[in-house]
């Protein structure tokens, strides 16, 4: 085999990479736009100069951090797939147990009206559309380039005719008489000195504010004004003792703190009484 013939098949350039092989081999999927079989079962196949060099760019970008979904555009979430580009955060799988908790806290088969608060890429707003058969759902968020991403997701899911989109801030995209039944939000809510840990996600969707509450604050204010029965919110374990003082102020409702599965205080729960 001639030497370019070589070091240009998939075994090789696997080899090469300097990436986790796990990583550089699912970049090779994407890139080749075949199935993982094929790479085991076809080891010795050549790459064409187009496809070694976008995947050596890809590992290249991967060196220097670049989230994985960032690179393949693509995440899971809740067992479904979700496009994500650099305007929207990439899911998380803590969020996922919110998902578990309007699950289990909304009756499937009553009609019901929920509010996802900042939906970035869709993925709390699709997800509970497919599960929640009956429930309309708002989708909202103050950049419209994170909408655009979400009605994508939408429409790939199917979902496009139960999730109105929504572009403006916290609950002021509510109609004056609008009473939603239950608000879900993964709302910005990281402090200033924490972004610099998550350097290549939009500011826009992690900042919040001097303590990281702001939003928190705010929404908390405004679900209790609006006198909404339910909501969950998504938060920084150190945020646990402010949110505490909020909650003991707030009347007419219960709050209580739920924790993720790494045992960190993760979710914000308001019912009223
Ligand atoms: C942490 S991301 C969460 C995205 C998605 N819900 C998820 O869980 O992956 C926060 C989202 O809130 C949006 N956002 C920021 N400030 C907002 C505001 N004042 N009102 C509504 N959305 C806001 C951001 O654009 C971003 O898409």
């Amino acid at each position: 085999m001639p030497r370019r013939q070589q070091t240009s098949n998939i075994e090789t350039v696997l080899r090469q990479a300097g990436l986790d092989f796990c990583e550089s081999r699912d970049l090779l999927v994407h890139v080749l736009r075949k199935p993982l079989s094929f790479l085991i079962a076809y080891p010795d196949t050549i790459l064409t100069p187009v496809q070694l060099q976008k995947f050596r760019g890809l590992v290249v970008k991967r060196r220097h951090g670049v989230p994985f979904a960032y690179l393949t555009g693509h995440q899971g979430f809740y067992g479904l797939d979700f496009m994500v580009t650099k305007d929207v955060l990439i899911p998380r799988p803590e969020t996922e147990q919110l998902i578990d908790w309007v699950l289990a806290h909304t009756d499937r088969k009553a009609p019901s009206i929920i509010i996802d608060v900042g939906t970035g890429s869709g993925c709390i707003a699709v997800t509970l559309a497919k599960y929640l058969p009956t429930a309309k759902i708002i989708a909202s968020d103050v950049s419209e380039k994170a909408l655009e991403v979400a009605r994508k997701n939408t429409r790939t899911h199917k979902v496009s005719t139960r999730i109105q989109f929504r572009h403006g801030s916290l609950l002021s995209v509510l109609k004056p008489n609008e009473l939603p039944d239950l608000v879900v939000a993964n709302l910005p809510y990281l402090a200033k000195p924490q972004l610099k840990n998550v350097p290549h996600e939009p500011k826009l969707a992690l900042h919040g504010g001097t303590r990281g509450l702001e939003l928190v604050e705010k929404i908390v204010a405004q679900v209790a004004e609006r006198n909404i029965p339910k909501a969950i919110l998504e938060i920084d374990p150190a945020q646990e003792r402010w949110l505490t003082g909020i909650g003991d102020r707030l009347t007419g409702y219960h709050y209580e703190f739920l924790s993720d599965l790494a045992g960190r205080t993760r979710f914000f729960v308001l019912k009223n009484r």
